[in-house]
């Protein structure tokens, strides 16, 4: 074990710092929005088998990978599984280098709102189409530009001082007060009339309307919502040291990460299903659910809402924070390990480069004929909706597909058993399921669709 690598300061501090870096837009956000998209019912039910099934195993070998090697994601792949498989590492580090430049945009919308509430809260909520309020935010550029900049620093801050004393702090804090705020808001959506059509829509499966292409963002997203797929975890696993059960760690994340998924959804469809003409403003803008839908909620239905609701936005930003950080981490830890820079310029370098790309993101709706064109998949926006589509269902489950096999049959047994299990515990049971998974069952699942989508041509 390296002296002068970073450790995590408990096993809570990196259950809750991994959470955090789980539990993030992804949940808030883009969960509801493709689960609209894409018709509710059977995606939700396939995306709970792709958590359970792909996910979890992945999650464990992620960690295991990264707790072995101590080293993020390139060298970890490379040592325990051959020098070829640093190449899937590279891959994970440009997939994350992507994936924040989007990201950090989204949070910047909820800086906006945390300010917009924060005033309707002071001077009285105006009751606005707040579809027509987030078509026009997001279409502000110098606006998109401030927000988004703001974001990148205090990713950049919180890196350049180190995770642990950071995140861990952070995510203490702030997870509890998260939950607590959105139970608040699952019960008061409980009440209102839409939530039984919010039930419908979500949990009845109607598998005559699902798509291969929906399977793959189902897949997709579940990697995106884990973290894996990538190396975040393998870099977070990196700081980890022997006493902390990488089973129980993993179940407890994938459970938090996937129940706050739900909630937020069965929250947003409430809503959405039972207020007057909010069906028709999310879907003129699907990707603003978080921000067009629960405004309305705040203000008209759930108790203190008015002090609730900046409160909310604030830590939806402070979700998106732990979440940021991780992925910055990817990026400072490989040119950390890979090219021996210190972590303060590491840090820099990877921030600024990737807030080039952040410019490209947050200018995406802005009309400028110039950033809206910088798309490749048909019905995508800019930047912003073609990489968030290029991560989501081609880079995750590829890497995700790599991880599985690494860990599955390249890595040795020995190694991936001594991991996995302590001395004690009944190992066939925990581990032999855990190989089934990775050996066959995840690596064919993934296959699997993304043949299904070849053979349909189906890249929509
Ligand atoms: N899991 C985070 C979310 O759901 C996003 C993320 C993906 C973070 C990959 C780190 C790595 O918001």
């Amino acid at each position: 074990m390296q002296s002068d690598r970073g450790h995590w300061g408990s096993s809570t501090g990196f259950i809750l710092a991994a959470t955090g870096s789980a539990i993030g837009l992804g949940n808030l956000w883009r969960f509801p929005y493709i689960t609209w998209e894409n018709n509710g019912g059977a995606f939700v039910l396939v995306y709970l088998l792709c958590v359970a099934a792909v996910g979890m195993p992945i999650m464990m070998a992620e960690f295991l990978i990264g707790r072995r090697t101590q080293k993020s994601t390139v060298g970890a792949l490379r040592e325990c599984a051959g020098p070829l498989w640093g190449i899937f590492g590279v891959w994970g580090v440009l997939c994350a280098f992507l994936l924040l430049s989007y990201y950090t945009v989204i949070a910047g919308w909820s800086l906006y709102y945390f300010a917009r509430t924060a005033a309707w809260s002071a001077a009285g909520y105006p009751g606005l189409a707040t579809g027509d309020l987030f078509q026009a935010q997001v279409g502000n550029a110098g606006l998109q530009l401030v927000l988004s900049l703001g974001f990148s620093v205090a990713t950049v801050a919180v890196v350049w001082f180190g995770v642990r004393e950071g995140i861990e702090r952070l995510a203490r804090v702030s997870l509890p007060i998260l939950f607590g705020i959105l139970l608040l808001l699952l019960v008061s959506a409980l009440g209102m009339s839409g939530s039984g059509q919010a039930f419908g829509f979500l949990f009845q499966a109607s598998f005559a309307e699902l798509e291969a292409g929906s399977m793959l963002s189902a897949l997709g997203h579940s990697f995106f919502s884990l973290s894996v797929g990538m190396g975040a975890m393998i870099t977070y696993g990196s700081y980890l040291s022997r006493k902390q059960s990488i089973v129980k760690a993993s179940a407890a994340i994938v459970a938090l990460d996937t129940g706050i998924a739900i909630v937020a959804s069965i929250i947003m469809f409430s809503v959405i299903f039972s207020v007057a003409g909010m069906t028709e403003q999310v879907g003129a803008s699907p990707v603003g659910m978080l921000f067009i839908s629960l405004p309305e909620l705040f203000y008209t239905e759930v108790p203190f809402g008015a002090l609730l609701a900046p409160l909310f936005y604030i830590l939806v930003a402070v979700a998106g924070l732990t979440s940021t950080i991780s992925l910055l981490e990817v990026v400072t830890a490989y040119l950390i390990d890979e090219h021996a820079v210190e972590r303060h310029r590491a840090t820099l370098l990877s921030g600024a480069a990737v807030f080039v790309f952040t410019i490209f993101a947050a200018l995406s709706f802005s009309g400028t004929p110039f950033f809206s064109s910088l798309a490749v998949f048909a019905n995508k926006t800019g930047w912003f909706e073609t990489v968030d589509h290029f991560v989501s269902n081609i880079m995750l489950p590829t890497g995700g597909l790599a991880v599985t096999l690494a860990a599955g049959w390249f890595i040795s047994r020995r190694v991936s058993h001594g991991e996995l299990v302590d001395g004690n515990e009944p190992g066939w049971f925990r581990y032999g399921l855990w190989l089934g998974f990775i050996r066959f069952v995840a690596p064919a699942a993934v296959l699997a669709i993304i043949i299904a989508v070849l053979l349909g041509a189906d890249f929509s």
